[in-house]
């Protein structure tokens, strides 16, 4: 965790956090989430020029890390921007809300501000195939109406953003919620939520 608040200015005014800072919280959890396996496997749904991809293989290089984009162009990045990672990672295009990968391929299965592009139905469509292909788990921090003051609605509606995958998320087969919370470096101004959950026996 973060020890310090970083302040962001912004108009005249400060706020709390910096915007992508919740990416810590992320990969922290997503490593907790590996603990104890060995050789684990993980992937990043929608992992645009693979910043995620870079920050967890900082912190544990044993993770075997995978990732996947919908697109061709954040997808070169991504390869570019790992060309000199001392790991292979397997990068490949797919579509998040349909994967053609077999249940339980994956020990933990991850996102960061993919699923609010895809508006509540898709969203909860693409949640439901990370939890398909999740053997241990899954991170996803994205946006929720949870907490989120006037303009964050109303920014979320106009974008036509999913509101809420934590009341999906807790009817997931065998699924334990561990964390859900706004993250603590709040991300102006597009708010995410913290969502951690297991899958139990
Ligand atoms: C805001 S960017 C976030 C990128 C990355 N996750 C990060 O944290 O830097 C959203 C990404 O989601 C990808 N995306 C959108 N729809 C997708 C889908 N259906 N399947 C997979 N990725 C998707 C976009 O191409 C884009 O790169």
């Amino acid at each position: 965790m973060l020890q310090k608040d970083i302040l962001l200015k912004h108009n005249g005014k400060v706020y709390k956090g910096c915007n992508g800072y919740q990416r810590i919280e992320l990969i922290e959890s997503v490593n907790e989430l590996c603990r104890g396996i060995e050789q684990p496997k993980v992937l990043e749904a929608g992992c645009g020029s693979g910043l995620n991809i870079y920050l967890l293989e900082s912190l544990n290089s044993q993770i075997e890390i995978h990732g996947f984009e919908y697109t061709n162009a954040r997808i070169a990045s991504a390869i570019v921007n790992l060309f000199y990672s001392p790991n292979l990672h397997n990068l490949f295009l797919a579509d998040v809300c349909n994967l053609k990968i077999p249940d339980n391929s994956f020990d933990v299965v991850y996102s960061n501000h993919v699923l609010e592009q895809l508006g509540q139905e898709r969203a909860e469509a693409a949640l439901k195939e990370m939890w398909r292909v999740c053997k241990k788990g899954i991170v996803v921090s994205e946006p929720s109406i949870h907490g989120a003051n006037r303009y964050e609605k109303w920014r979320m509606n106009t974008l036509g953003y999913c509101r809420d995958l934590y009341s999906v998320a807790k009817k997931l087969p065998h699924a334990k919620v561990l964390v859900y919370k706004e993250d603590s470096y709040r991300t102006y101004p597009n708010t995410s939520h913290h969502l951690v959950v297991e899958k139990t026996p």
